[in-house]
C-alpha cells in the first residue's frame, strides 16, 4: 500500500472501526478504477468523491464531507493553531463553548465526545467567572494522541484546598462542587497549577 494510501486508511479508521474503514477505502479505491498499491497525492482529488459517498453509509453525510475535508488539506506538518478567547461576561462563556462545538464537528467527534468537551470548557470557564472574574481559555487539536488540549488560565485568587477538593472532600458553597472533579474524569490528562497570583487547567479529552 502506498503512503498516501496508509494515511487515508488512518484517517478513517479514526471515524469508524478498522474493519468499516477497509471496506470503505476498498470500494472508494476500486469505483474510483485507482489501485491502493501505487496511489499518489495527485490521484486524490479522484479518489474524495467516491470515499465521501461509501463512507456516507457509515457516518452522518456532515461528517463524511469533514472526513474528506480533512484528507484534502493534506497532512499536518505543523500542529493547527489554538485559538484563544477571553473569559469575562457569560457571552464569553458562551462563545467558548460554541467553538468547542465546532471545533469538535470539525473534528467529526462523535456527539458524546462534543458532550464532554463542551462540558469540560463550561465547568471551567464558570470556575474563572466566578471565582476569578476573568481569564482566558485556548482550545486547541493535537494529533498524537488525538484530543483537544483546553487551557484555561486567570489571574484570580488560586484555589488553596486543591487536594481537598480532588479528594472529593470539599463541600462547595455555590455550587455542587463537582466541577473540577468532574472535569478530571472527563479528561485523559488533567493539571492544575494554583497558587496565590492565579489558576492554570490543562484538561484534554480524548477525540
Ligand atoms: N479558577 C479558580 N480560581 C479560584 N478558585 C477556584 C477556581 N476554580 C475553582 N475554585 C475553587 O475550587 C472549588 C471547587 O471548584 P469546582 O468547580 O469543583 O466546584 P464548584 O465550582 O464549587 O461547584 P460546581 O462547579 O459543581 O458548580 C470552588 O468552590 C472554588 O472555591
Ligand atoms: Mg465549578
Amino acid at each position: 500500500m502506498s503512503p498516501v494510501a496508509e494515511r487515508v486508511l488512518a484517517v478513517l479508521r479514526d471515524s469508524v472501526s478498522p474493519i468499516n474503514a477497509a471496506a470503505v477505502f476498498r470500494r472508494a479505491i476500486s469505483v474510483s478504477r485507482l489501485d491502493e498499491d501505487t496511489l499518489e497525492p495527485s490521484e486524490l482529488p479522484r479518489l474524495l468523491p467516491a470515499l465521501e459517498t461509501s463512507l456516507s453509509v457509515f457516518v452522518a453525510p456532515a461528517s463524511a464531507k469533514a472526513i474528506v475535508d480533512r484528507l484534502r488539506d493534506g497532512p499536518r506538518s505543523q500542529p493547527r493553531a489554538g485559538t484563544t478567547l477571553p473569559l469575562e461576561t457569560d457571552e464569553d462563556l458562551g462563545r467558548a463553548r460554541m467553538l468547542a462545538r465546532s471545533m469538535a464537528a470539525e473534528e467529526s467527534a462523535s456527539s458524546y465526545v462534543a458532550q464532554k468537551i463542551a462540558t469540560v470548557v463550561s465547568e471551567l470557564g464558570r470556575n474563572v467567572l466566578r471565582y476569578a472574574q476573568r481569564g482566558t481559555i485556548e482550545m486547541r487539536v493535537l494529533e498524537t494522541p488525538r484530543v483537544v488540549r483546553i487551557v484555561v488560565i486567570d489571574g484570580g485568587p488560586g484555589i488553596p484546598n486543591l487536594p481537598e477538593i480532588l479528594a472529593g472532600r470539599h463541600r462547595s458553597k455555590t455550587g455542587m462542587g463537582r466541577g473540577l472533579l468532574g472535569t478530571e474524569r472527563l479528561a485523559q490528562r488533567f493539571e492544575i497549577e494554583t497558587g496565590a497570583s492565579g489558576t492554570r487547567v490543562l484538561a484534554e479529552v480524548a477525540l
